[in-house]
């Protein structure tokens, strides 16, 4: 079975990550999409709330599987038998980052590839980022985020 690793913060899931999920859905038998802490990043939601949006957003998506992870990624990778890595990139400002974490992962396991994908042209513009940016400020998510998600989004940005 070819299994995969999809990691990120997903704080929250976007159409975006969605797009490379479904693309790596087309290719792997088992996708792990990873929630994994990212000390550098204090996150909206917790673990949990994430988990459970990816849950949410991935229901009709049968060979797509969640879980959290606090370390070292191939690490997780070769506890669960995935032989990549999957990410996306949406442009050029991505790649550096990417490579460099990529050439890194290789160092620490020889055996797991990292895999790119592109996103999709009318999601380049999509992060997280601006999707809590457009929430906080009580702007329309419909096209961000799928629908089944706006309400725990909505929520966490309400002002009393
Ligand atoms: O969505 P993000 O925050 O850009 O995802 C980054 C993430 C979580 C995938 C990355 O920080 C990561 O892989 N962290 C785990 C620690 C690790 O394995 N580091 C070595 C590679 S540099």
């Amino acid at each position: 079975m070819k299994i995969c690793v999809c990691p990120g913060s997903f704080d929250p899931i976007t159409y975006g990550h969605l797009d490379i999920i479904k693309k790596a859905a087309k290719i792997f038998d088992r996708v792990i999409v990873l929630v994994v802490i990212n000390p550098a990043k204090r996150p909206t939601f917790t673990v949990k709330e994430r988990l459970e949006m990816i849950n949410i957003a991935t229901d009709d998506m049968p060979t797509v599987v969640s879980d959290c992870y606090d370390g070292l990624l191939v690490d997780y990778a070769k506890a669960v038998g995935a032989c990549a890595i999957v990410k996306g990139l949406r442009g050029i400002s991505d790649f550096e980052y990417e490579f460099q974490m990529a050439l890194t992962n290789k160092k620490l396991c020889d055996s797991i590839e990292t895999i790119f994908f592109n996103t999709s042209m009318y999601n380049m513009y999509l992060s997280s980022s601006v999707v809590r940016q457009v929430a906080s400020f009580g702007g329309d998510i419909s096209g961000l985020v799928p629908k089944k998600l706006h309400g725990i989004i909505k929520e966490r940005f309400k002002r009393d």
